[in-house]
């Protein structure tokens, strides 16, 4: 029996290693700007103690709506063999009230066309056409506002 999900905040070189064999697995640089930076989060999803999933969170303004505080989702991937079991979403339910809770008004990202119908499972909205980028390949630009807490 496979062991419970969790998701929790963790170092940004423990991302590294599911960054570079799902997003970067031609050899690109897996260490981003902003990695250190201390308002990002990094997210991590595990069964046991193995990473399965991974994802970073960080203030940015959004290339195509404004908003007072706008925070980029980047760096998103999932172990290929536990696809469709719930780390992606539970992931960005957990990103997205990492970044409610710290003020965040709206989370966009850069979405790989493949995973477009993932992120509208998530609530995100296809805001953009494709565009390239370079030596990745098309994306569609997506974004969710985020209603912030009361209490
Ligand atoms: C996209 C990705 C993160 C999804 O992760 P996952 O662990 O399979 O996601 P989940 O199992 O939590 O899926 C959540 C929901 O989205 C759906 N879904 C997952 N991937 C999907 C896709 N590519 N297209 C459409 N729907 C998708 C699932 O069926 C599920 O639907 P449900 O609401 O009916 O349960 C994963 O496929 C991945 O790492 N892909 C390669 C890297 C990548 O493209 N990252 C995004 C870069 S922008």
């Amino acid at each position: 029996m496979r062991a419970p999900l969790t998701v929790d905040e963790v170092a940004a070189e423990l991302t590294y290693p599911l960054r570079q064999a799902v997003l970067r697995p031609d050899g690109g640089d897996v260490v981003w700007a902003g990695d250190e930076h201390p308002a990002t989060v990094h997210l991590a999803a595990r069964t046991g103690d193995r990473i399965v999933g991974v994802v970073r969170f960080s203030p940015a303004a959004c290339p195509w709506r404004s908003a007072e505080h706008p925070w980029q989702l980047r760096g998103m991937a999932t172990d290929p063999e536990v696809r469709g079991s719930g780390a992606g979403r539970a992931l960005v339910v957990a990103g997205l009230e990492a970044v409610a809770a710290r003020g965040g008004d709206l989370l966009w990202c850069d979405a790989r066309v493949a995973a477009v119908g993932f992120y509208e499972r998530m609530g995100f909205t296809v805001v953009t056409g494709e565009f390239d980028k370079p030596g990745i390949g098309p994306h569609r630009g997506m974004l969710v506002g985020i209603t912030s807490r009361s209490s």
